[in-house]
């Protein structure tokens, strides 16, 4: 029959060798961790250690991770997210300053985006738009394909006296793959050889028919230098968010979406959530993939600290146990003990994961935990 070390069933559930030794004891069979149990007594263990990562699981349900809905009565208006995407160069960033009044792309090492940035803009109008920047390097194909994921509307960048490139392809891809809308940003319209026609044209060839081409993708002339086109574009931005009737409910516990993490050196783990509902305040108890935490304080992308961010926002977050994965679902909980107890089951379940591959009879006790 086989066999298994105490040590080696533990790592495979990613739990404390420790802890199966005080389990085999309370069982009457006290054992070390390098002594070989039989297939009946690991399934024992597991069944015991299984119920009690069963029962902390259903806590993933209680929190409404997968996303229960919101009534229809709680849901209000909210402002649209767009992400800018396009090949290298072709002028996001330079675009998104413009539109904010600010110079992120002389910041930028070598002028080349490489990471998420998230901002809002509020127009002239009052109505508020949160931007998702993404690199166009080739380098970062994941942080575009997450970048149109988590977004309601994507503003492509096409150079009008470069056209269309590898990475807008890509980014076209990726906005077929991911269903959202589109609105083409002919940029640099102020450059000598700029040709929109040729940017439309050539979109054709990739399935893209912009309105004056018979289509219904909006387009618009722009020119992030000369600022130009920009009221146009936000108000195609604008129309296509309103046909979207884009709501949220503001009034419940916050769930966001991290945009991007990074541990700082002075203020410790540092992510930046993209609130989808709910209303985010500093206090809050979260967890946030494996890692879990107090908003000890929210920066927009001023630089200010505020005390909220509603639907749509984007907001700095300080106060993590550690730093999360780009991606990951941040969401409030109602105390502590709870969200350690869900950050530890995750962490426990992306452990199993790892493990490798079980033999074949224990692999079916082991698909359970997973
Ligand atoms: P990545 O993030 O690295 O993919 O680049 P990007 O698309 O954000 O381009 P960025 O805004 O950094 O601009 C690239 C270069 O194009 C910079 O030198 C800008 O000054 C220039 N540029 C951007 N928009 C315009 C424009 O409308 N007209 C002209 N003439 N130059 C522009
Ligand atoms: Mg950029």
């Amino acid at each position: 029959p086989e066999a298994i070390t105490v040590q080696e069933l533990a790592n495979r559930m990613a739990e404390r060798g420790a802890d199966l030794v005080k389990a085999l004891f309370k069982m009457g069979m006290p054992t070390t961790m390098n002594e070989f149990i039989d297939q009946d007594t690991a399934e024992l263990l597991v069944t015991e250690f299984g119920h009690i990562i069963k029962r902390v699981s259903d806590s993933d349900v209680e929190i409404g991770i997968e996303g229960e809905a919101d009534a229809d009565e709680h849901l209000k208006p909210r402002p649209p997210v767009v992400t800018i995407m396009g090949h290298v160069d072709h002028g996001k960033t330079s675009l998104l300053d413009a539109l904010r009044g600010t110079d992120v792309v002389k910041g930028e090492a070598g002028g080349i985006t490489q990471h998420m940035g998230a901002y809002q803009v509020t127009l002239k109008s009052g109505d508020k738009i949160s931007f998702l920047d993404t690199p166009g390097h080739e380098a970062f194909t994941e942080m575009r394909a997450r970048g149109a994921q988590a977004t309601d509307i994507v503003v492509l960048v096409v150079a009008a006296d470069d056209g269309i490139k590898p990475q807008t392809i890509e980014a076209i891809n990726h906005v077929k793959a991911a269903g959202v809308p589109m609105i083409v940003a002919i940029n640099k319209m102020d450059k000598n050889g700029a040709d929109a026609n040729r940017v439309r044209t050539e979109l054709l060839q990739h399935d893209i028919q912009v309105e004056e081409m018979g289509g219904d993708v909006q387009d618009v002339e722009v020119s992030a230098l000369k600022k130009t086109g920009l009221d146009e574009l936000t108000e195609k931005i604008l129309l296509q968010a309103e046909i979207m009737e884009l709501k949220a409910n503001p009034d419940r516990m916050a769930e966001g979406i991290v945009v991007e993490a990074k541990l700082d050196k002075g203020r410790g783990p540092l992510a930046t959530v993209l609130v989808k509902r709910g209303t985010l305040r500093a206090g809050d108890i979260f967890v946030v993939g494996v890692e879990w935490g107090k908003v000890r304080a929210l920066v927009n992308d001023k630089g200010q600290t505020i005390k909220e961010a509603g639907p749509s926002m984007p907001v700095e977050v300080l106060g993590l146990s550690g730093v999360p994965q780009s991606g990951d679902i941040l969401s409030v909980v109602e105390n502590e003990a709870r969200a350690r107890e869900v950050a530890d089951y995750r962490q426990q379940v992306a452990l199993t994961k790892r493990t490798t591959a079980a033999p074949a009879s224990l692999e079916s006790m082991f698909a359970g935990l997973a």
